[in-house]
C-alpha cells in the first residue's frame, strides 16, 4: 500500500519562512510531503493549531521558528517551546506519538538546514506510518 503522510509546518515569517524561500531558491532537495503554513512568530502557533491538524488528519506537525535569542518578538519562540512541551504531554495523554510533533530553529540564511531538517522529520514520521493506523480522519 502507499502512503503520503500529511505533515503541516509551521514556519515563522522572519526565520525559518525565509529558511524555506532560501531552499528554494537553492535548490535544495527536501520531500514534497509537506505543506508549509506561514506564521508571524513561532510564538503565534496555539496548541488548538496542533490538535487540530492531528483531529484533521495530519501525520505529523513541525513547529520551526527563529533560534532563541533571535525572535523578532523577543520571546515568541521561548514561549513555542513550553507550548510545545506541554503538547508532549497531552498528545500522549490522547494516544498520539509525541515524536510526531517537532520543534526546530531555522534562519533565513539556513536554506540547506531546512531542508535538512524536512528531510529528516517526513523521513521520521515515514517510519511511524500512519497516524491513525491509516483508517481515515
Ligand atoms: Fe521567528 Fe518569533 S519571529 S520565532
Amino acid at each position: 500500500m502507499s502512503w503520503d503522510p500529511q505533515i503541516l509546518v509551521f514556519a515563522c515569517n522572519w526565520c525559518s519562512y525565509g529558511g524555506a524561500d532560501a531552499a528554494g531558491v537553492s535548490r535544495f532537495q527536501y520531500p514534497p510531503d509537506v505543506q508549509i503554513v506561514r506564521v508571524m512568530c513561532s510564538g503565534r502557533v496555539d496548541p488548538g493549531f496542533v490538535l487540530r491538524a492531528f483531529n484533521k488528519g495530519a501525520d505529523g506537525v513541525l513547529v520551526t521558528g527563529c533560534h532563541l535569542g533571535d525572535c523578532h518578538y523577543q520571546d515568541g519562540n521561548y514561549k513555542a517551546e513550553k507550548r510545545v512541551e506541554m503538547l508532549y504531554t497531552l498528545l500522549g495523554q490522547l494516544g498520539i506519538q509525541s515524536e510526531r510533533l517537532g520543534l526546530e530553529w531555522i534562519s533565513a540564511a539556513e536554506g540547506q538546514r531546512f531542508a535538512n531538517v524536512i528531510t529528516d522529520f517526513v523521513g521520521k514520521i515515514r517510519r511511524l506510518g500512519p497516524a491513525n493506523g491509516g483508517e481515515g480522519p
